[in-house]
């Protein structure tokens, strides 16, 4: 059986958790932490790395920043995770969604302006599989309609758009620590925030509504609630568990990498047959192998596809079916325009196998049972 996702695992991390417990500081804030959210800082040039206790809290905390007031309307895809419409629920605002981009399933920058009213405050994009959204053209219209950009980065930790690293070009950067993701921490996140102005905010959003951070920091000399908060910061625990990881994250970041291009190389004859279609990465992406997906030619196709694999005792998936058409989609927002490519080309991809320490044998094996699927059954292509 081959899975789907294996959370990663260095070897290091139980030493790491030992330590943590053996220093009696499991709570948020501890070594752990600080060396995790220093290397982020340090790696990535942010100018302020918080851990939180997962994508989707760091995602509520940008949002809950952005100081909406009800009726205020956030941009954002259809084609992703629910976190990324519920923070901006939490924040009270309605959802616009954006159709997406076939060739890399993000927002279509050229669509982002038609959807701007008086009432737009924010652009949430999604870097889908960790490659990049056409950022210098949604910061130009950001900028000249005065509207905050949140990068929901969950999956794109490491990844590049142009020099710079995901997360860090927006106005707030969200990543996940989730065991799907390409570091791990069990459950966890982290939140970039790129605007000096709101590091204090942050702090105390995240440490339920007081200023302990400057008091750890010996700053005021008592800790009182000062705003609104909740408690975003994650166990030390988990922190450690992410610090094995980060101290090796290139070795990962590579691994991962060798294994989507064996993938690509492998599967390039059957996208140059037009029996399948393989993922795009534009030229100002460097991306991070987060996943690696094919497309199918529709739904049929790919449902039958995923149950040869599954025979084959090897685990494929799909994702996401588009918020819009949802229920809580339906009843938090609206699609601006045409949904030219959201719902089509969701229905046609399908995800292959892909995790840290993935063996050539595996993968060939993955590639195999592709290969000969395409080849037996698979649709053939008008080209
Ligand atoms: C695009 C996207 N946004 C947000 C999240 C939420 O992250 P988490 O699971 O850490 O809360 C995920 C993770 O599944 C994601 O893929």
């Amino acid at each position: 059986m081959i899975s789907f996702n294996v959370p990663p695992y260095v070897g290091t991390e139980e030493q790491y958790i030992h330590e943590a417990i053996l220093a009696q500081k499991i709570c948020g804030d501890g070594a752990f932490t600080r060396k995790c959210s220093k290397w982020m800082e340090e790696r990535f040039s942010a100018k302020k790395v918080l851990l939180t206790t997962s994508g989707t809290a760091a995602l509520d905390m940008a949002l809950l920043m952005c100081d909406l007031k009800p009726g205020d309307e956030v941009i954002l895809p259809s084609y992703t995770f629910s976190s990324t419409a519920n923070c901006a629920v939490l924040a009270g605002a309605k959802l616009v969604f954006v159709d997406i981009r076939p060739d890399t399933m993000n927002i279509d920058e050229a669509k982002i302006e038609a959807a701007i009213t008086e009432r737009t405050k924010v652009i949430i994009v999604v870097h889908y599989a960790g490659v990049a959204c056409e950022m210098d053209t949604i910061m130009r219209i950001a900028r000249k309609h005065n509207l905050k950009v949140v990068e929901d980065a969950a999956q794109g930790v490491m990844a590049k758009y142009k020099s710079l690293y995901l997360g860090t070009i927006g106005d707030f950067g969200c990543y996940s620590f989730h065991e799907t993701k390409n570091y791990s921490m069990g459950e966890g996140g982290a939140i970039l925030i790129n605007d000096e102005a709101y590091i204090e905010k942050a702090e105390i959003l995240r440490e339920k509504g007081t200023n302990r951070s400057k008091f750890f920091r010996g700053q005021v000399d008592k800790y009182t609630w000062v705003d609104f908060g909740d408690s975003y910061l994650p166990s030390e625990l988990n922190a450690a568990y992410l610090w094995a990881q980060l101290e090796v994250a290139d070795k990962i970041n590579e691994d991962r990498l060798n294994s989507w291009e064996f993938y690509y190389n492998s599967l390039k004859p059957l996208a140059d047959a037009g029996k399948i279609e393989l993922p795009a990465v534009p030229n100002a992406c460097v991306h991070n192998a987060h996943m690696f997906y094919i497309k199918c030619r529709n739904l049929k196709e790919r449902t039958e596809f995923l149950s040869y694999m599954k025979a084959q005792g090897i685990f494929s998936v799909f994702h996401y079916i588009p918020l819009h058409s949802a229920p809580a989609g339906l009843k938090f927002g609206r699609f601006s325009g045409e949904d030219q490519n959201t719902t089509a080309e969701s229905e046609r991809i399908a995800r292959l196998p892909m995790y840290y320490g993935m063996t050539e044998e595996e993968i060939n094996r993955v590639i195999c049972a592709v290969k000969t699927y395409f080849t037996n059954h698979g649709y053939r292509r008008e080209i």
